[in-house]
C-alpha cells in the first residue's frame, strides 16, 4: 500500500534534515535515544536566527519587556507550588504482553483505555488501566540520594519568572502592565516522543510572563474596562484594557511575528480551549496552531493543524500560588491606584471590593483553603485595593523553538523531479526560507577557483558581509551545482565574482552578480551597495 502523502513529506524532511545538517539524531553511534535531537550546523544558525528575532521583537524593540534567564534546576518546592509535582502528568497505560507504554489519550488505536483492546504495537495484548505518570524528569542534588534531595529538571521556563517576579520589578524600574521572557531549555519525559522533534523530552521554549492589573484595578483607575473589539489586532496597549483585551493583543502579536518570519495566516490555524481543556489555573487559552504534514484532518479533509505555541489568560494563579507557599509577598504597590480609589463613590468600592473578594475566595479555596481562612484572605486582600495594593494577572504567550523549527522546515520544503537527455532522473530541493531565519544569507562564488583576482576579490566580498550575517563561501564545482547546494540550505542570495567584476565590462567594475534562490532571478549590484540592500531583508 502507499504511503500516505504526508507521511512521504516528514521522511523527505527528515531525510533531508539529516543529509545537510540540521537535525540529527541524539546519541546516534550509540542507536540514539528515543526523544533527543541535536541541531547541525545549518539546524544550529536556523534555531538560534528564531531564537534572536523572538528575543528582539519581545524585549528590545519594546519598552514594557525585559529579560531574564534562570537556572534550569530550581527549588523542588517551586514545581510543588505550581501544581506540577501533584498534576503535571499524562494518563499512561501498559501493554502486558509486549510491555509496550502509551498515552492513553493518544493512542487512537485503543479504543478504550479502561478495557483491555488491542495494542499498537499488533500483539494483541492485554492492557492496564490508565495510571498517572508524573512527566518531570528527577535528579538529586548534592552527594546524598535520598527523597531530602530530590530536584527536577523544569518542565518549563515560565515558573522561573514568576519565582523572580519581584527582583526583576525592584531592579528593572518596570511597572505593571510589564512582562518578562525567557528563552530556554525544558524538560519533560513525554511518555510517546514522536513526529520528530515535534513531541521531544528536552526541547526549547521562548516564554513571555505579562503581567497585567486585574480587571477591578483597570474599573477603579479607568471607570471601566475596554470591551474588545471585533477579532483581529485591538491596536496599540491602553490604560483601559482588561485581560481579554490584553489576551487578544499577544495572539496577535504572536500571529504577526509568525508571518515576519515566513508563516503566513494560512498555514496557521487556532484553537480556542473549551472550558474542559483548560488547564485549571486559565481563564482563556488560544492555541496557535501550525498545519504539520502529520496534522489531523477536518470534515472537508482540510489540515486542523497542531499547537505551535499557546497563549493563555492564567488570572493570578501563579503569583498566589508562590505567595502562598513562600510566604513572600507578591503583590504590587500602585500609587494611581491608592489615589482612583479614595475618590471613588461609596457604592463603587464596595462593588469592586465585593468582587475582588470572591475571585481571591475562589482561587483560595480551590487551593484547598478552608472556607473560614479563605474568607479572612480574600477580605484581607480586598483591604488592600484602597492601599493600592494586589496581585497581577498574567497572559503568556508561550512557544516552542523546536516545533517553530519544524514549521519552517516544512513551510519551506520544496522539490521538483526533472529527467534530463540521458534519461537520469533528478530531484531538486529548494528551502525557500524567510531571509530573515535563513541559517545562511548569503552565498559568495568566485566564478573561478584557480583565478587569483577573482579569489581575492570574493574574499574582500566575504570579509565585507561577515560581521553582518551568516556568509558561506563556496569555490567547488560548477556555478550551477553551487546554486543547487545553497537552495537546498535555503541561502535566499548568491553573489558570483566573475570577470566583468574585475572590470572586463568597465561600466560593471565592483559589481557582482546577486542570484535570487526563489525565482533564480539575477541581478547586478555594485559591491558598495550590498549591505544597505541586503540588511533590510535580513532583519
Ligand atoms: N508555560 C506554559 C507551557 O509550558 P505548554 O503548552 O505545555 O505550556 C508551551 O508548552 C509550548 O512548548 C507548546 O506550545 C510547544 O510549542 C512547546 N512544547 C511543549 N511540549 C513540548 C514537547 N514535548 N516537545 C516540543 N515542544 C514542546
Amino acid at each position: 500500500m502507499a504511503e500516505p502523502k504526508e507521511n512521504v513529506l516528514m521522511e523527505k524532511i527528515v531525510s533531508l534534515c539529516k543529509r545537510r545538517g540540521f537535525i540529527y539524531q541524539s546519541s546516534e553511534i550509540y542507536g540514539g535515544i528515543n526523544g533527543f535531537w541535536d541541531y547541525g550546523p545549518l539546524g544550529a544558525e536556523l534555531k538560534r536566527n528564531v531564537k534572536e528575532l523572538w528575543w528582539n521583537t519581545m524585549t528590545r524593540l519594546r519598552d514594557d519587556v525585559v529579560g531574564l534567564e534562570a537556572t534550569i534546576i530550581m527549588a523542588p518546592a517551586i514545581w510543588k507550588a505550581s501544581g506540577h509535582v501533584d498534576t503535571f502528568s499524562d494518563p499512561m497505560i501498559d501493554c502486558k504482553t509486549c510491555k509496550g507504554r502509551f498515552r492513553a489519550d493518544q493512542t487512537d488505536e485503543i479504543a478504550c483505555p479502561q478495557k483491555p483492546s488491542k495494542c499498537v504495537n499488533e500483539c494483541h495484548g492485554e492492557k492496564t488501566a490508565p495510571r498517572a505518570f508524573n512527566l518531570m524528569f528527577q535528579t538529586y542534588v548534592g552527594p546524598l540520594q535520598d527523597d531530602s534531595a530530590v530536584a527536577y529538571l523544569r518542565p518549563e521556563t515560565a515558573q522561573a519568572i514568576f519565582a523572580q517576579f519581584k527582583n526583576v520589578l525592584e531592579t528593572s524600574r518596570q511597572k505593571v502592565p510589564f512582562g518578562i521572557a525567557q528563552v530556554g531549555k525544558a524538560f519533560r519525559n513525554e511518555v510517546t516522543p514522536r513526529n520528530f522533534t515535534f513531541r521531544s523530552r528536552e526541547f526549547e521554549q521562548m516564554e513571555l510572563e505579562f503581567f497585567i492589573k486585574p480587571d477591578e484595578v483597570i474599573e477603579a483607575i479607568s471607570g471601566s474596562v475596554a470591551t474588545v473589539p471585533d477579532p483581529g489586532h485591538p491596536g496599540e496597549p491602553q490604560p483601559n484594557w482588561g485581560w481579554q483585551a490584553w489576551h487578544q493583543y499577544w495572539v496577535e502579536e504572536r500571529v504577526a511575528f509568525y508571518e515576519r518570519i515566513g508563516l503566513s495566516r494560512h498555514t496557521l490555524g487556532f484553537h480556542v480551549q473549551t472550558p474542559e481543556e483548560l488547564a485549571h489555573y486559565a481563564r482563556a487559552t488560544t492555541d496557535i496552531l501550525f498545519k504539520f504534514p502529520f496534522s489531523k484532518r477536518d470534515g472537508q479533509g482540510e489540515l486542523k493543524g497542531e499547537e505551535l505555541e499557546g497563549i493563555a489568560a492564567r488570572s493570578d494563579f501563579d503569583l498566589s500560588q508562590h505567595q502562598r507557599c513562600s510566604g513572600k509577598p507578591m503583590g504590587v504597590f500602585d500609587d494611581e491606584l491608592r489615589t482612583a480609589w479614595g475618590k471613588l463613590p461609596k457604592e463603587k468600592q464596595d462593588d469592586l471590593w465585593r468582587r475582588y473578594c470572591e475571585n481571591r475566595k475562589k482561587y483560595l479555596t480551590k487551593t484547598g483553603v478552608t472556607d473560614e481562612a479563605a474568607t479572612k484572605q480574600a477580605t484581607e486582600d480586598a483591604n488592600g485595593l484602597a492601599k493600592g495594593q494586589y496581585i497581577p494577572h498574567v497572559i503568556e504567550p508561550s512557544a516552542g523553538v523546536d516545533r517553530l523549527i519544524l514549521a519552517l522546515l516544512t513551510n519551506a520544503y520544496s522539490d521538483a523531479t526533472k529527467t534530463d537527455e540521458k534519461g537520469k532522473v533528478e530531484t531538486t530541493v529548494v528551502l525557500k526560507f524567510h531571509p530573515r531565519v535563513a541559517p545562511i544569507k548569503v552565498g559568495v562564488m568566485p566564478l573561478l577557483k584557480n583565478k587569483p583576482e577573482l579569489v581575492t576579490k570574493a574574499h574582500e566580498v566575504r570579509d565585507l558581509l561577515r560581521p553582518w550575517m551568516n556568509v558561506f563561501y563556496d569555490d567547488g564545482g560548477s556555478i550551477g551545482r553551487r546554486y543547487a547546494r545553497q537552495d537546498e540550505a535555503g541561502t535566499p542570495f548568491c553573489l558570483t565574482i566573475d570577470f566583468d567584476t574585475l572590470g572586463e565590462k568597465p561600466e560593471l567594475l565592483n559589481t557582482v552578480t546577486l542570484r535570487h534562490r526563489d525565482d533564480g532571478r539575477q541581478e547586478r549590484l555594485a559591491i558598495g551597495d550590498l549591505l544597505t540592500w541586503l540588511l533590510p531583508k535580513i532583519r
